[in-house]
C-alpha cells in the first residue's frame, strides 16, 4: 500500500463490510526514521568507531546521571503534571527532549485525586512477564489493531484487576480478546463488533474464543443499545463495579461513558485515547484538555511560543500536530479543530468552548481514577517516530537504558509493533456516580 495512502487521516468504515479499521495504527517507520536515526546512533547498540563515540557516551552517560536524578523511574500518579525534563544535551536530540516541558500535558482531574494501586516496579515486572506472551500472539501481523504498548497495558491491567467478566467493544481480527484471555484464562468475555472475527479467518490469522459471548455480525448490538442488567443477570454478574470494559471502537468516548455510567460499570480502558487536534473520536485527553489545567489550553496565534515548539516537534514525529492542524474556525483547538468527532470520524459535530468546558467538568465530576499508560520505552530504543513522547507520559524504560530493553527481549520485536501508541487509558468511575 501506498505510504500517502496509509498515513492520510481519514473516517475509518465502521460498517460490517467495510470493518471501521484503525489507521491510526498502521504506519511502518519510514521517512521520519531516517531523520531521527542521526540522532539516535548514540544511543543503539552498535559502536563502529570510538573515537567518535566516545565522546558522545560520556554526554550521554552524564544526562543518564542528572535525568536519572531528575525523575525516578515512570509517573503513575494522575496528578502528575510535572514538566519534563529540560533539553539538556544540545540541539542534535532535540527530537527526543520535551519542549512541552514548558506547557505540560493535560491529564484529567479525578475528583479525589486517587492513583492507581500499580507502581513503576510492577510495569516493569509485568513487562517482564508479558513478552515472552506476546512472543506467541497468533495475529503477528496486526496492522490497523493494538501494538506491543497497548497489548502490554491491556493485559497488564485485566491480570490485576481481576474482573468477573470483561467485555470488550470493537473486536476486529480478535487480537485483543486473545490479550485478555492471557490476561484472565478463565473469565467470561463479551465481545462486541460489527463484524465477527471469525470471517477474517479466511484470510488469515484470526482469534475465536471459546469462552466468549459473541454480540457480532448478524447479532451485533452496539455497547450502548444493549440491555445490560438482563445480560449481566444471563451471566451470573450480580456486581457491576466487578466487570472490566474494554473500549477499542472509536466512537465518542464522552458517550461512552455516560452509556457505562448507567449500566453502573467502574472500570474502563479506553484503547485510543488522541491527544487534542487528532484522531477519529472525542476522547478523555481531548476532553480534559482545559485552559484551567496545568498544561491545557492552547493557542492560535501563529507567533507564540506553542506555535514555534509545535513547528519545531513536528519534524520529527508523525503525528505531533502544528498551529495550523490544532486550530480551525474562530481559533477553535478543543476536540480536533472545534469539533466532536465520532464513529471513525464518520459524524462530527462543531462544539462551542462552552460545551467543550462543561464535557470536562462533567468527566470530572464522576472520576475517581485517571491513568495513562505510559509507553515501554523511550523511541530511541524502540524506534518509534509516530507519537510525540513529550505529549506522553515518561516510558516504562527511559531512553539510554538498552540493557534493560534487550534483557527483557524487546529487540527481538519489529519496530512496527512499537508504533501504535495512543496513551491508552484507565478509567475508574466512582461508585456515587454510577449509582
Ligand atoms: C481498531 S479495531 C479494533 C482492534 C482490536 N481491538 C485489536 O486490538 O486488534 C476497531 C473495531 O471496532 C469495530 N467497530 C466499529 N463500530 C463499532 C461499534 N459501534 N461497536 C463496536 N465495535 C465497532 C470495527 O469493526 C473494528 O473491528
Amino acid at each position: 500500500m501506498q505510504e500517502a495512502t496509509l498515513s492520510a487521516r481519514r473516517g475509518a468504515p465502521s460498517s460490517e463490510e467495510d470493518d471501521g479499521r484503525d489507521e491510526s495504527k498502521t504506519k511502518k517507520p519510514s521517512r521520519l526514521a531516517v531523520n531521527v536515526s542521526p540522532y539516535l546512533g548514540p544511543f543503539v547498540a552498535s559502536a563502529p568507531c570510538l573515537a567518535i563515540t566516545l565522546p558522545l557516551l560520556i554526554l550521554l552517560a552524564l544526562a543518564v546521571a542528572i535525568l536519572s536524578r531528575s525523575r525516578s523511574g515512570i509517573l503513575v500518579s494522575p496528578l502528575d503534571t510535572l514538566p519534563r525534563v529540560p533539553l539538556l544535551l544540545g540541539s542534535s536530540l532535540e527530537g527526543l527532549a520535551s519542549d512541552f516541558g514548558s506547557l505540560g500535558v493535560p491529564l484529567c482531574r479525578s475528583k479525589h485525586g486517587k492513583i492507581v494501586e500499580w507502581t513503576s516496579k510492577d510495569l516493569l515486572k509485568g513487562l517482564e512477564e508479558f513478552v515472552p506472551i506476546y512472543e506467541t500472539r497468533p495475529i503477528k501481523n496486526n496492522m490497523y489493531g493494538m501494538g506491543f504498548d497497548h497489548s502490554f497495558g491491556l493485559w497488564f491491567m485485566a491480570r490485576w484487576l481481576k474482573p468477573d467478566l470483561m467485555i470488550e467493544s470493537g473486536a476486529f481480527k480478535g487480537h485483543s480478546t486473545w490479550i485478555l484471555r492471557q490476561a484472565m484464562p478463565k473469565t467470561r468475555i463479551i465481545s462486541l463488533s460489527p463484524r465477527h472475527p471469525e470471517k477474517y479467518l479466511r484470510k488469515g490469522p484470526a482469534y475465536v474464543d471459546a469462552n466468549c459471548t459473541y454480540f457480532a455480525g448478524k447479532d451485533f448490538v452496539d455497547f450502548g443499545s444493549v440491555d445490560w442488567a438482563s445480560v449481566l443477570k444471563k451471566h451470573g454478574i450480580m456486581d457491576p463495579s466487578r466487570v472490566l470494559v474494554f473500549f477499542d471502537d472509536h466512537q465518542n468516548e464522552l458517550k461512552r461513558v455516560k452509556q457505562a455510567l448507567k449500566a453502573g460499570f467502574h472500570n474502563l480502558i479506553f484503547e485510543d485515547n488522541y491527544d487534542t487536534g487528532t484522531g477519529d473520536h472525542y476522547s478523555l485527553r481531548q476532553i480534559c484538555d482545559q485552559f484551567y489545567i496545568s498544561g491545557g489550553g492552547h493557542s492560535c496565534f501563529k507567533d507564540s511560543d506553542e506555535a514555534r515548539i509545535r513547528m519545531k516537534r513536528k519534524k520529527f514525529w508523525e503525528k505531533a500536530v502544528d498551529i495550523e492542524e490544532l486550530c480551525g474556525q474562530g481559533e477553535a483547538w478543543w476536540g480536533v479543530r472545534g469539533y466532536m468527532r465520532d464513529d471513525f470520524n464518520h459524524s462530527n459535530k462543531p462544539i462551542s468552548y462552552e460545551e467543550h468546558i462543561q464535557n470536562s467538568r462533567f468527566i470530572e465530576s464522576v472520576l475517581d481514577i485517571y491513568w495513562e499508560l505510559p509507553p515501554v520505552a523511550g523511541p530511541s530504543l524502540t524506534h518509534q517516530t509516530r507519537y510525540d513522547p513529550a505529549r506522553a507520559p515518561n516510558p516504562i524504560i527511559e531512553d539510554g537504558k538498552f540493557g534493560l530493553f534487550r534483557r527483557l527481549g524487546l529487540t527481538r520485536f519489529e519496530a512496527s509493533v512499537f508504533n501504535g501508541y495512543t496513551q491508552m487509558v484507565f478509567l475508574q468511575l466512582s461508585a456515587s456516580a454510577t449509582r
